[in-house]
C-alpha cells in the first residue's frame, strides 16, 4: 500500500511517499482503509525526534520504530480482529490508532491503519471524513482537561491558544458547559475564535491577560508562557490551573524533556496550591472519551474547522504549513 515513510529523526526531509506492507490487526483491533488523518503537533514531535526524551518513552531510540506517521484517522472499517464485537466492515470511523502516549506514530498516513477497537467511535453521519480526523488527539486532551464537572454554569473560563487545536476544541466545550469565555490568541485567529462562540477574546500580542486586573475561575493554558505566580493573578482563588504545554515546534528551546519538568513541577506544587489540583473525578475510558466528542460534533456544539487538505503525497508541504503557524483550524492529509 502507498504510505508516507519516516527514516530517521530531523526534519521533513525524513518523510517520503513509499510502498509498504498493509498492517495486519491484532485481535482487538481493527483495520481502517483511512479516508483522512490529521498533521498536528504530536506529529510533529516525533518527525523532529523531539524532546529526545520521547525516544526513551517508546518512540524509538536511534529511528522511530513505527515508521508511518500519524495518529488521527477518519475512514471506512475494512475489516476486523476475532474479539472486535464494536464493528463490521463498512463502517464509517474516527479515532486514534496508537495506544499509551501521543509521542509514537501510529501509522496513519497510510491507505490502511490498524487501530484498537477501543481508540475508535462510529464517525457521526453528518461530519466529512476531513472533519472527524480534525478531532481525536486534539479533542481527547481537551475532553480530560475540561471534563463538565470542572465548570460550573457561568463560570468564567480562559483559553489561552484559543484558535490552536486543542484551545478551538477547549472553547467550545467551555461554551457547552454554559461558561462564559475568553479566548487568547493571534490577532489574526481572533474572528475564527469568536465564531467557534468566545464572548471575549484578547490578542496576545497586544496584552498580557494576566496583567487586565481581570479574574476567572479556570485558565486552560496551551502554550503555558506565563510563570504560576503570572497566572495566580488572573485566577481567582478558588479558581483552577489547566496546563497542556506547547513546544512552538523546538522555539521554546526545550529540546530535551519539552514541557516534562514544568509539569512536574506544578504537581508537586499542587500539595500546597488548590488551584492546581483537578479533583478526584477519574477520566473516562477513551472509548467513552470518543463517544462524547462524537455527540457534541453529531448536536454541533463542537465544530471543527479544517484549514487546509493535501493529498498523502504532500505530507511534507502539509508539515510545513503547520510548522508555519500560519493555519487557522486543522491541517488534513488526504487518501484517495
Ligand atoms: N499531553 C498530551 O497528551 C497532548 C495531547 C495532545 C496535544 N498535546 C500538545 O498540546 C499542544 C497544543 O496542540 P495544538 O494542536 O493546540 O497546537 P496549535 O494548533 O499549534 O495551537 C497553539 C495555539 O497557541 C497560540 N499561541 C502561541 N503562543 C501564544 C501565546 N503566547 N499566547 C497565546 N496563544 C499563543 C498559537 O498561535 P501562534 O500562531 O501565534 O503561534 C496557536 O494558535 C501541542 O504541544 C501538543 O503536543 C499534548
Amino acid at each position: 500500500m502507498r504510505a508516507i515513510v519516516q527514516d530517521g529523526y530531523g526534519s521533513i526531509d525524513h518523510l517520503s511517499l513509499g510502498e509498504v506492507p498493509p498492517p495486519v490487526p491484532a485481535e482487538d483491533e481493527v483495520l481502517v482503509r483511512v479516508r483522512a488523518a490529521s498533521v498536528h503537533p504530536d506529529v510533529w514531535h516525533v518527525m523532529a525526534g523531539r524532546p529526545v526524551v520521547l525516544r526513551l518513552m517508546g518512540s524509538g531510540v536511534r529511528g522511530p520504530r513505527e515508521r508511518v506517521p500519524g495518529t488521527d484517522v477518519a475512514g471506512v472499517v475494512e475489516s476486523v480482529g476475532s474479539a472486535v464485537t464494536r464493528f463490521t466492515p463498512g463502517d464509517e470511523v474516527f479515532g486514534e490508532t496508537i495506544r499509551g502516549i501521543q509521542w509514537s506514530n501510529g501509522g496513519a498516513f497510510a491507505e490502511y491503519a490498524t487501530a484498537p477497537e477501543d481508540g475508535l467511535a462510529p464517525k457521526p453521519p453528518r461530519v466529512s471524513f476531513e472533519e472527524a480526523a480534525a478531532v481525536p488527539t486534539a479533542g481527547l486532551i481537551a475532553l480530560k482537561n475540561l471534563p463538565p464537572h470542572r465548570v460550573p454554569s457561568g463560570a468564567r473560563v480562559l483559553v489561552n491558544g484559543a484558535a490552536g487545536g486543542v484551545g478551538s476544541i477547549a472553547v467550545q466545550l467551555a461554551k457547552a458547559y454554559g461558561a462564559q469565555v475568553t479566548g487568547v490568541d493571534h490577532a489574526s485567529k481572533l474572528a475564527l475564535v469568536q465564531s467557534l462562540g468566545a464572548d471575549q477574546v484578547i490578542d496576545y500580542t497586544v496584552e498580557d491577560f494576566t496583567r487586565t486586573g481581570e479574574q476567572w475561575d479556570l485558565i486552560f493554558d496551551v502554550p503555558g508562557n506565563h510563570s504560576f505566580g503570572a497566572i495566580r493573578r488572573a485566577l481567582r482563588p478558588q479558581g483552577k490551573y489547566v496546563l497542556i504545554g506547547h513546544d512552538a515546534f523546538g522555539a521554546t528551546g526545550h529540546h530535551w524533556l519539552g514541557s516534562i519538568p514544568r509539569m512536574l513541577g506544578l504537581m508537586a506544587r499542587s500539595a500546597v496550591s488548590p488551584q492546581l489540583r483537578g479533583g478526584s473525578f477519574a477520566s473516562p475510558e477513551k472509548r467513552q472519551l470518543l463517544a462524547m466528542l462524537a455527540e457534541l460534533m453529531e448536536s454541533g456544539q463542537l465544530r471543527t474547522v479544517v484549514d487546509s487538505t493535501y493529498p498523502l503525497e504532500q505530507v511534507r508541504e502539509a508539515m510545513r504549513h503547520l510548522m508555519s503557524g500560519q493555519a487557522l483550524g486543522r491541517v488534513i492529509v488526504r487518501i484517495d
